[in-house]
């Protein structure tokens, strides 16, 4: 898909019809380690939920119900970052005052790639903030130097939302 077409009709799709499978998953994941990382550390990391058995009883420990419902019949990245590491030198000190906020800085570049390269397979997505972070460590057994950010539904749509509005661009870009 053309790039301008790509980034114009990517929707958060709240509606779908199956899962991505698993090779479209593992290409879309790998396309999403393309992005820029703090000086290449990559410490972005996904966990795959994918198998029907797993899915469901996973979307209903972990999501609220109407991320739950938006979400059905999707495939779900559970999406983290290594933690202390982007944004510190190796005396462990944070390099300037952002800190960890680097690392999550890094994962919405890697997780902006997933979402357009998802996109760009014929797969749409729906980001997810609002998940029970603690429910996700323990059934997937992420470490706790890894931080939990989203939860990324990945199917085919069963619907097509128009554009949701954006702000005025002078409302939020100043040129100097
Ligand atoms: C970090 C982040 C967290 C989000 N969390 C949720 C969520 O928990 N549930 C939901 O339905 N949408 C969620 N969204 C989707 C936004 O509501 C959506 O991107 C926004 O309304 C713009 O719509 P669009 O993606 O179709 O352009 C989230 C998006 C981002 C980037």
């Amino acid at each position: 898909m053309e790039f301008r077409e790509l980034i114009s009709t990517r929707r958060s799709v709240r509606k779908y019809a199956g899962a991505a499978g698993h090779d479209a998953l593992a290409a879309i994941l790998q396309e999403a380690q393309r992005a820029p990382s703090w000086k290449n550390q990559q410490t972005s990391r996904c966990y795959v939920v994918e198998t029907p058995e797993t899915l469901e009883d996973f979307r209903a420990a972990v999501l609220p119900s109407f991320n739950r419902n938006s979400s059905a019949g999707a495939a779900l990245v559970v999406t983290t970052y290594v933690k202390g590491n982007v944004g510190f030198s190796d005396d462990g000190t944070p390099v300037n005052e952002i800190g960890n906020g680097w690392g999550a800085y890094d994962l919405g570049l890697h997780d902006a790639y997933l979402v357009l390269a998802a996109k760009n397979a014929g797969y749409d997505t729906l980001i997810m903030g609002i998940r029970d972070a603690d429910a996700i460590r323990e059934r997937l057994s992420i470490p706790e130097n890894e931080e939990i950010m989203s939860v990324i539904a990945v199917g085919k749509a069963a619907e097509e939302p128009g554009p949701r509005p954006r702000k005025a661009p002078e409302e939020v870009t100043r040129f100097f």
